[in-house]
């Protein structure tokens, strides 16, 4: 069986590493917020190239965390899009204020900038730009229409840890960014964790008292906080695993490559890469007509494709009818029919790519052409 990810395999990979930084943990005396977060916070802002780094329980908690930092709440809009993992905008209403949605660039799949526009109201206050599959969103347009409009640029990197932005590592260039480290992601923990990113030290700050009931020092609750601590058995063990990220992500990105040498000549649309950006292939998403056929091609050969998203937020039953979105959200709709993610982790063998791709270019399952069509804007 191949899976689409494979958190395990990577365990495997790093096994002596991981059990002996967790024994170090279960020996020790601390088991949440020591000297293990401390650490990885360090080691996470010198890679990400940012003055701080805060370790959260998860990305949810991450972005709403860094949305009450910045003061936005209710009665703020805060723009995002829809083709997203459902937390990005739950996040949004969690801190209070008021998800907006937009559409997303046909080739790339994230926030169409030239929409940004349309929907921007006297309340608008921040926008949350995802980088979405491994690939970051256009940061020049975005970041020019935040400046403009005097709004924050908030970077979802949770689908995105290593990549870069003109040589930049995602998670530096907005004033704060979100990373969750669910086991999945190209940094994983073996549970949930989350980090936050920034160069203010006034946010850095805020962020950690909030995440501990708005404590700097114990027992004194200076603000409003909560419980969103990262415990040191996560810590320590994406420590381990943030040693290997560049070299996990330069497998993936070799996976990638034969991936689309071994498809270019099937009907599927294949990724479309930025020439301003690094991709760490969070994922590997193909769009294809006749999605669920071939999904049920691959299953029985014992292949489990995903589909990251099979609905966009605006339309799930909790957000339908209630929330925002610019007029025509018509590549968002059609994405989450047609796209499919191939498995794709560090571990994946080169024969078992072959498999899948060999799989995929003998699926034919009426005949005939099943080519898309190239412009999905106007689907
Ligand atoms: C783009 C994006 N944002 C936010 C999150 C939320 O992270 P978590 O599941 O750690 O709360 C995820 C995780 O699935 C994600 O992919």
């Amino acid at each position: 069986m191949i899976l689409c990810a494979n958190p395990s395999a990577q365990f495997q990979s790093y096994q002596a590493e991981i059990e002996a930084a967790v024994l170090k943990v279960l020996r020790g005396s601390r088991y949440i917020l020591g000297t293990e977060v401390e650490a990885l916070e360090e080691e996470f802002a010198r890679y990400i190239g940012t003055k701080a780094a805060i370790g959260v329980a998860n990305g949810t908690d991450a972005l709403e965390l860094a949305l009450r930092a910045l003061d936005i709440g209710p009665g703020d809009e805060v723009i995002t899009v829809s083709h997203t993992a459902v937390a990005t905008v739950a996040a949004i209403e969690a801190a209070g204020a008021t998800p907006v949605l937009v559409d997303v660039e046909p080739d790339f799949f994230t926030l169409q900038a030239t929409q940004l526009q349309e929907v921007l109201t006297s309340r608008t206050r921040a926008v949350v730009a995802v980088h979405l599959y491994g690939q970051a969103a256009d940061l020049d347009a975005i970041s020019d229409f935040c400046s403009q409009n005097n709004l924050e640029l908030i970077e979802d990197v949770s689908q995105a840890h290593g990549a870069t932005w003109k040589g930049r590592r995602l998670g530096s260039i907005g004033r704060i960014a979100c990373f969750s480290c669910y086991p999945t992601k190209n940094l994983g923990a073996i549970g949930d964790a989350g980090l936050i990113t920034t160069n203010d030290p006034l946010l850095a700050s805020k962020v950690r008292m909030a995440r501990e009931y708005g404590w700097r020092e114990r027992y004194v609750s200076e603000s409003v906080g909560r419980n969103s601590r990262l415990d040191e058995l996560q810590a320590a063990i994406l420590r381990v695993k943030l040693r290997h990220l560049d070299s996990d992500n330069d497998k993936r990105r070799k996976i990638a490559n034969r991936y689309d040498a071994l498809l270019v000549c099937t009907p599927l649309l294949l990724p479309v890469y930025r020439q301003e950006a690094s991709h760490v292939f969070h994922l590997y998403v193909v769009r294809v007509p006749r999605r669920q056929q071939l999904l049920e091609h691959l299953k029985v050969q014992g292949v489990h494709a995903g589909v990251h998203y099979p609905s966009p937020v605006h339309l799930q039953p909790g957000y339908k009818g209630r929330i925002r979105s610019a007029t025509t959200m018509g590549v968002t709709e059609r994405l989450a029919s047609e796209v499919l993610s191939l498995p794709i982790y560090p571990e994946l063998r080169s024969e078992q790519v072959e498999l899948i791709s060999d799989l995929i270019c003998t699926f034919n399952p009426g005949g005939g052409d099943q080519r898309l069509s190239g412009n999905v804007a106007n689907g």
